[in-house]
């Protein structure tokens, strides 16, 4: 595992089969070692091997433990989103991306992969959606949650189970692409100024590739998008500004816009 962050893989307390089985997987795919829970809390594993972080196997899914709190997948608001949509209430991404059936979206910054599953929800069987992910240990959790957790509705988890996961960083990417690759490249970097009271990306943070999209980059997404560049900062980023970004869509009171490049503009 590439990274300086120390880690060890382990289990929920009283583990199942099949998640000892799962952390040793784990464990032999990060190459990470593999520390046999007992009858440890995960505090005191935390002593005995020295170290802050641990991922935690679980039927319910991996967990990357730190005394900062946990990071693990959800489906949440991906479903929430998705229900709101089809209620007709209007989802700021998909408008900015002019998403449907069809389309093919390259999420350059992956995270937990709640737009990847809207965009994927929306582009369907005939769509395509690759999601790319610097950070190895958030790709590892996304692409597990995506591969084996279940929404309440099939069409969802179909969605999800189509998204391509790939763990790289967008700047070594993007170059290898060909012209014309997809129809929509976006972009969800981490906030300049970090949203604090957004408790849920605080763990999400810790681990994260906090590096701000350069305008070489969006050269690169120009050349690889046959239809538009979609960026998402908080509302009234200088960001976008300093991206020569000037077209912006988004709710009035959202605390998000989504900059918008069109092909033409590219
Ligand atoms: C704000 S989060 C994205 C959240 C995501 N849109 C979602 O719906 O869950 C930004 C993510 O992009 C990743 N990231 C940042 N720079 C990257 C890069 N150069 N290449 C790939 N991923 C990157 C971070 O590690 C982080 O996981």
């Amino acid at each position: 595992m590439r990274g300086k962050r120390k880690l060890v893989v382990t289990t929920v307390y009283e583990p199942t089969l099949s998640e000892i089985e799962q952390a040793k997987e784990i464990a032999v795919f990060l190459q990470l070692p593999y520390v046999k829970r007992g009858r440890r809390s995960l505090g005191n594993l935390r002593k005995l091997c020295q170290i802050d972080t641990l991922i935690v196997a679980a039927d319910s899914g991996p967990k990357i433990s730190t005394p900062d709190g946990e990071l693990f997948f959800h489906i949440g608001m991906a479903a929430l989103r998705i229900k709101n949509f089809r209620d007709g209430k209007p989802d700021h991404m998909a408008a900015a991306m002019e998403l449907s059936q069809g389309v093919s979206v390259l999420d350059c910054t992956l995270g937990l992969g709640t737009d990847a599953i809207v965009a994927s929800m929306l582009t369907g069987e005939r769509g395509a959606v690759i999601g790319l992910e610097a950070s190895e240990l958030i790709a590892f959790i996304t692409g597990w949650g995506l591969a084996n957790l279940s929404a309440e509705a099939n069409d969802i988890t179909a969605a999800m189970r189509r998204i391509d996961v790939i763990s790289a960083d967008y700047r070594q990417y993007l170059p290898t692409l060909p012209d014309n690759y997809v129809d929509i490249v976006y972009f969800d970097p981490m906030f300049r100024r970090p949203v604090h009271r957004s408790s849920g990306i605080r763990p999400l943070r810790e681990f994260a590739d906090t590096g701000c999209l350069l305008e070489a980059d969006l050269r690169q997404a120009c050349r690889v998008a046959k239809r538009r560049v979609v960026v998402k900062e908080t509302h009234g980023s200088p960001e976008f500004k300093r991206l020569g970004i000037t077209t912006l869509v988004g709710g009035k009171y959202s605390s998000v816009q989504y900059g918008v490049i069109e092909q033409e503009g590219c």
